[in-house]
């Protein structure tokens, strides 16, 4: 499998309860890279084109007010398979479901506010990596 590219958030629960250092490390421990990073709050107008794909369900103005709610880490993370591999050590949406071990077990508080995001596809990653980072922003691949 070649190396590739995912987009990960560390999400305003997270950051609050001070876990940036533990979810980073989990990632790197397991072997991808951090190859861009930036933290900041989130508007409304890009959190709704982040979650397009969500405008239809009932949670999407919950979903909307947390993650505009306070501070996010953006993340580029580069790594064989690593879209694959983000969304395992993320574990499932549910923290009561995810497997033990998991940055969602350790770190979400329930459904919504569940630490992470991690992009679904190889497709989303590159949607996703494009609406918040410039090409030369990934400096560490
Ligand atoms: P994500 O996109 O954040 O990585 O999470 P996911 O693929 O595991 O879950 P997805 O179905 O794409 O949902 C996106 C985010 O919406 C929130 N959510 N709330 N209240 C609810 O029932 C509910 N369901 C989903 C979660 O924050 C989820 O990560
Ligand atoms: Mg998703």
């Amino acid at each position: 499998m070649a190396k590739e590219l995912t987009f990960s958030i560390i999400k305003p629960n997270a950051v609050k309860k001070n876990a940036i250092g533990d979810i980073i490390a989990t990632f790197e421990k397991s072997g991808l890279k951090i190859a861009a990073a930036k933290l900041t709050v989130l508007s409304r107008k890009k959190c709704e084109e982040f979650y397009a794909e969500h405008k239809e369900r009932p949670f999407f103005g919950e979903l909307v007010d947390f993650m505009t709610s306070g501070p996010v880490v953006l993340m580029a993370l580069a790594g064989e398979n690593a879209v694959t591999k983000n969304r395992e050590i993320m574990g499932a949406t549910d923290p009561k479901k995810a497997a033990p071990g998991t940055i969602r077990a350790k770190h979400g508080d329930n459904v919504g506010e569940n630490a992470v995001h991690g992009s679904d596809s190889p497709q989303s990653a590159a949607r996703e990596l494009a609406l918040f980072f410039e090409k030369a922003e990934i400096v560490n691949e």
